[in-house]
């Protein structure tokens, strides 16, 4: 018996914002952001689309692609840093959006990482037994924690959103592995410092804009290339597979850089390693999802192949699935 994507689905904004746009916001240029990112465009939810609403709409593809009915799921997980509200989790709403009535629903913070950290919390919940159908999506509305006149980082990030139902069956299918791991220590690299319990928000923490995203990205650069490639290789040995027997790298998209970096301390090729970063940026516990459905629409992947998802963020958080299709 092993876990099997039954649907996978995805859902991007219709709004592109583009480098030449971001060039009247704030000063930069389409080409430092290219150079630098290798990102060109990016999605913007509209003002009245929460991250419940991205996530939904991913879900109900993921659902149709399953055959299946809402009320035969049994779990939502929801990775997500971008949530509608402090409270229900945006599990909640995409559980009434979906009318999964039957499903135990909650929320994971993990950042870039949420996806990854998701699929093997969902893989554990099958593989005990207790649940038959989970749910698990990343999706952000990261344009409402950006503070568009801070060009460090507003060139980076989108909205998006992806989901997949894993199911136990008994075909071929499985999450080979999943690593997983963190380092609170820096988390001070990558965090929004207003509006929690530690600065609630007053008319002072949002005149000093401390609801927004901050990030040393030069110091993450080189923190994130270590911890993915090392995420990676841990996961495919505990798959007990190596390299060779990968179809598909798809890495966390913050930057074309670090991902070919990533690249080489793998020693594979790029063209062993998805990229969509120039359409969508940086859509945190969105990307990994959001890849791997475009990889398997693209025909870059199909069913037996293995793909190695690996992923870093905030928190700071990493990790790694090693996933036969
Ligand atoms: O999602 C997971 C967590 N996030 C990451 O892993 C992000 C990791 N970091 C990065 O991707 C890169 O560090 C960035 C893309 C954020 C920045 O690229 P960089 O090559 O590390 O640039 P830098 O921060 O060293 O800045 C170089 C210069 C600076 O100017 P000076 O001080 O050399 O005069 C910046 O002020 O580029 C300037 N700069 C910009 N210039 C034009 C920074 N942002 C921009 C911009 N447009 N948007």
């Amino acid at each position: 018996m092993g876990i099997e994507i039954i649907g996978i689905g995805s859902y991007l904004p219709e709004k592109i914002l583009t480098n030449a746009e971001l060039e009247k916001m704030v000063d930069t240029t389409d080409e430092w952001i290219t150079t630098r990112t290798g990102i060109k465009e990016r999605r913007i939810a509209k003002d009245t689309e929460a991250t419940s609403d991205l996530a939904i709409h991913a879900a109900k593809r993921a659902i149709k692609k399953a055959n299946i009915s809402p009320e035969e799921i049994d779990a939502i997980i929801v990775a997500t840093i971008t949530p509608d509200m402090f409270f229900p989790s945006t599990a909640c709403f995409v559980q009434k959006g979906l009318g999964a009535k039957n499903a135990a629903v909650f929320d994971i913070a993990a950042a870039c990482s949420g996806f990854i950290y998701g699929t093997a919390i969902a893989k554990d919940m099958l593989k005990n037994g207790t649940y038959k159908t989970v749910l698990v999506i990343g999706a952000e509305t990261l344009s409402r924690i950006t503070d568009w006149q801070d060009r460090n980082t507003c060139v980076l990030l989108g909205d998006g959103a992806g989901a997949v139902i894993l199911k136990k069956t008994d075909s071929d299918s499985d999450i080979l592995s999943s690593y997983l791991g963190a380092d609170g220590n820096a988390g001070d690299l990558l965090y929004i410092p207003g509006g929690g319990s530690r600065n609630p928000a007053t008319h002072k923490t949002v005149d000093d804009r401390l609801h927004y995203m901050k990030m040393e990205g030069n110091k993450l650069f080189k923190i994130a290339v270590r911890a993915m490639a090392d995420s990676a290789k841990k996961a495919i040995e505990l798959a007990g597979i190596t390299c060779d027997d990968v179809r598909l790298i798809i890495p966390h998209q913050a930057n074309i850089r670090i991902v070919e970096a990533v690249g080489k301390q793998l020693g594979v090729p790029m063209e062993k390693v998805f990229l969509n970063i120039q359409k969508y940026g940086n859509t945190s516990a969105a990307t990994t999802p959001i890849a791997l459905e475009e990889a398997i629409y693209e025909g870059k992947v199909k069913k037996g192949d293995i793909v190695v998802l690996v992923a870093f963020g905030g928190g700071l958080t990493w990790g790694a699935a090693a996933i036969k299709l």
